[in-house]
């Protein structure tokens, strides 16, 4: 096994998620055809608007998912081929963390329970050492012994998502897939949050796959950045690239659309925003997805898919005219609320 490899930890080929498409209606392509690699202890941010597929490729990392093609390897393993005793051990190394705290949590249960539950599944019963761990984690994620004996209800927005973190912690994962994990919390609490993962990279050696529609979020953490629209990568590469130097018209649209995520002194003038919605995944633009709200497109655009390109070395982009745009004028499009 080569170097590179051996650090790869997550590797998706071609993944493809449909839904439906059954008695004569075409199928909702949610991911179509997504290649992307995280290495071990690198964190991957995931951008795109609402609707461009980010939750449903975490949903098939972490299994809730089939994917219709396309393969999920997570350390080197092509998880949905494995006996299904393998599968669980496989996946155990990948967790989740999902926007809303409260929604994750059983109301019944205290903090400690549901915190130790994945250990007493594992186990097939409690075992007085799972306290132990429980009580180690609580304080890891900046919580008191004395949390652990309270139910959601009595805990903060913070302290419930601080519970969560915990509790996909304790089977010892490699990766953790965050999907929107500070949406729903206050602003202020948000920063904290993002230490909270950034320390626990550090300490717990973990990789992120860190899904976001807002890229200040994802650019405060992320080594590198994806980002998607309608089913498909547009543009991958290191966080700074990405974001201070975009290639794809998407992408420099995403970016005019949240100015803040740039400091003031490297930020372009954009113009007014390009007005329209995503269309439907289930009758994608021929061509380049893109092109229905791109102001760069041309005839090309609409018959021939544009390659997901090497532009430089490890930056990829699928536009035919990345050369030319480079120098161009930034594009903004109204990017469709801020929810997910
Ligand atoms: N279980 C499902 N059944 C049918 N369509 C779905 C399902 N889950 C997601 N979709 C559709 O797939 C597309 C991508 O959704 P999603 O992955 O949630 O995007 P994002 O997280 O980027 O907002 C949307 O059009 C959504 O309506
Ligand atoms: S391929 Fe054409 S439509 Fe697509 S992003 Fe590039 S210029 Fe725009
Ligand atoms: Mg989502």
């Amino acid at each position: 096994m080569s170097e590179a490899a051996r650090d790869e930890l997550l590797r998706l080929d071609q993944l493809a998620v449909h839904f439906g498409g059954r008695r004569g209606k075409p199928p909702i392509r949610a991911v179509d055809g997504v290649d992307l690699t995280v290495g071990r202890r690198e964190t991957v941010g995931l951008i795109g608007e609402s609707g461009s597929g980010k939750s449903t490729l975490g949903r098939a990392v972490i299994g809730l998912v089939k994917p219709t093609s396309g393969s999920v390897l997570i350390g080197g393993e092509a998880v949905w081929d494995q006996p299904r005793r393998a599968q669980r051990v496989t996946r155990s190394r990948v967790q989740v963390i999902f926007q809303d705290p409260s929604e994750a949590l059983d109301p019944r249960m205290t903090v400690a329970a549901s915190i130790r539950e994945p250990l007493r599944i594992r186990d097939g019963k409690r075992r007085p050492e799972h306290d132990d761990v429980v009580h180690s984690l609580l304080a890891q994620v900046g919580l008191d012994p004395a949390h652990g004996d309270r139910r959601p209800h009595q805990l903060s927005g913070g302290q419930k998502q601080r519970v969560n973190i915990a509790r996909g912690l304790v089977l010892d994962p490699d990766m953790i897939v965050c999907d929107e994990v500070v949406s729903a919390l206050d602003v202020s609490i948000q920063a904290e949050i993002l230490n909270l993962f950034a320390r626990l990279k550090r300490e717990r050696d973990l990789a992120y796959l860190f899904i976001s529609h807002d890229l200040s979020v994802v650019d405060h953490v992320a080594d590198r950045v994806a980002v998607m629209y309608l089913g498909k990568l547009m543009e991958l590469g290191g966080a700074d690239e990405v974001i201070m130097r975009p290639r794809h018209p998407y992408t420099r649209a995403l970016i005019a659309a949240q100015p803040q995520a740039v400091p003031s002194s490297i930020r372009q003038p954009a113009p007014p925003p390009i007005a329209g919605d995503i269309p439907s995944p289930a009758a994608p633009p021929s061509g380049c997805r893109f092109r229905t709200r791109c102001p760069h497109a041309v005839d090309r655009c609409a018959t021939e898919e544009p390659l997901f390109r090497e532009l430089e070395p490890g930056h990829h982009v699928a536009c035919h005219f990345a050369e030319e745009i480079r120098g161009g004028p930034p594009t903004s499009i109204a990017v469709a609320g801020r929810t997910v």
